[in-house]
């Protein structure tokens, strides 16, 4: 028997990464982002246009991806509720959104520089996927102002311990993605630490979709 509800997120469960890309100064934003998926050697980034990540990819057209195992949640934790727009946007700031011009520092995370790309890798992120933007689609809704940026994978470094000894695969079996699921994190299918995300959403608001 099913009920019809009206579901106020669509979060069912998605990977998590933290997408590096460069500031107008040089400087590397890292914004942590679960709407990612994967075609090929392409994949496609939802971002909302009011975020700091979606002006840089706009402009520098290229990004690092590095993908977030459960066993970084902490750090991913600590970048929540932060932007790299020093004008934080109204409908962020009453949700507690702070300006951190260094986000490596505020999540305890290093930075590696890329090969092709202007952006840092995350060092602890053991899957980082060197990224060039392709394209740009607009996602326009009644509650949604954001975009769809293609990416093509122009390079990818792998944690050795996640290969297969002999191999060009990634271990499945070690692989542990962290899991967003209706802004709570899991790992393992099991809930592995709060999430200040999810408190934040947790506060009635009206959703502004202005950039
Ligand atoms: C686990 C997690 C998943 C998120 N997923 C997305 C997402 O898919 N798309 C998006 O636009 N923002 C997402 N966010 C929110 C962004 O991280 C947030 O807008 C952030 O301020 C962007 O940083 P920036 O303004 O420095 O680019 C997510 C946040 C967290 C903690």
């Amino acid at each position: 028997v099913h009920r019809s509800i009206d579901l106020k997120v669509l979060y069912f469960g998605t990977p998590v990464v933290v997408i590096s890309s460069r500031n107008p100064d040089g400087t590397t934003n890292l914004a942590p982002m679960s709407s990612a998926w994967w075609l090929g050697q392409s994949g496609v980034l939802g971002l909302a246009n009011s975020s700091q990540t979606a002006a840089n990819l706009r402009r520098e057209r290229e990004c690092v991806v590095n993908l977030a195992p459960s066993s970084m949640v902490d750090r991913i934790d600590r970048l929540a509720l932060t932007t790299g727009r020093s004008d934080v946007p109204e409908y962020k700031r009453v949700m507690g959104y702070q300006y951190v011009a260094d986000k490596f520092a505020v999540a305890g995370l290093t930075r590696q520089p890329a090969d092709l790309v202007g952006a840092a890798r995350v060092g602890e992120s053991p899957i980082q996927l060197e990224c060039v933007v392709t394209q740009a689609h607009p996602i326009d809704g009644p509650d949604v102002n954001a975009t769809a940026f293609q990416v093509h994978v122009r390079r990818v470094h792998v944690d050795e311990s996640l290969v297969i000894p002999g191999t060009s695969h990634i271990d499945p079996l070690g692989w542990d993605p962290l899991i967003m699921k209706f802004c709570e994190f899991f790992g393992d299918a099991r809930a592995v630490h709060p999430s200040r995300l999810a408190e934040a959403w947790a506060v009635p608001r009206a959703i502004a979709v202005a950039a």
